[in-house]
């Protein structure tokens, strides 16, 4: 078996590029067909470089947020993929989209769910002064960060940390947390492939 994944980003794209490699590798039993931005970003570059097919479907070129969302359905749904993964993706998803790929959608989000929802999930956990926070990957559903949780790991909140440090620990986990998450997805089948 061999599953089609496209990951739609927005920064970075250390997670996405945790998991090109884990498929490289064979260790998640997929490839990633294609990366999808909302704008032109190091992780759309990185994927490039990779090899791995780019494209950008940024809101500003569609009347309104139901134009963009049809039409970044129609371009994920080009590349028939099994598993569609937000990784760092800075957009909420309309409600279509959702539908179309609901049960093979996937996000990942640098808390631990319901805990701190929300585009500033790490600063939020730091203003709280909880001791341990972590990141989730759940199914997305219609609501924001929302959706039945599937995998999630703690991390341990030290003394003087700041958003940046906590956060590149968390992302430290995410890249091993993600792979696992998209093996055991394929592997059993819950998402079609
Ligand atoms: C991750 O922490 C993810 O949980 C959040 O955005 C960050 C993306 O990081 N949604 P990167 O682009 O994968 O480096």
């Amino acid at each position: 078996m061999s599953g089609r994944i496209v990951v739609l980003v927005s920064g970075t794209g250390s997670n996405m590029m945790a998991l090109a490699r884990a498929c490289e590798a064979g260790e998640v039993p997929a490839r990633v067909e294609a990366v999808v931005g909302d704008r032109a970003c190091e992780g759309l570059s990185l994927a490039a470089r990779a090899g791995i097919a780019t494209e950008v479907c940024a809101p500003r070129d569609y009347t309104d947020r139901t134009q963009w969302s049809a039409a970044l359905r129609e371009r994920v749904a080009l590349y028939r993929p099994d598993l569609v993964v937000s990784a760092g993706f800075m957009r909420i998803l309309g409600h279509g989209f959702v539908d179309a790929f609901y049960g093979r959608l996937v996000n990942l989000h640098p808390s631990l769910l319901p805990s701190f929802p929300g585009a500033h999930a790490v600063r939020d956990a730091l203003a709280a002064g909880v001791k341990v926070t972590g990141t989730t990957v759940h199914l997305v559903d219609r609501g924001v960060d929302h959706g039945p949780i599937l995998f999630q790991e703690p991390v341990r909140v030290r003394a003087g940390d700041t958003e940046a440090s906590l956060h590149e620990r968390i992302k430290g986990v995410e890249h091993v947390l993600l792979v696992q998450a998209c093996r055991s997805l394929l592997e059993a089948g819950q998402t079609g492939a």
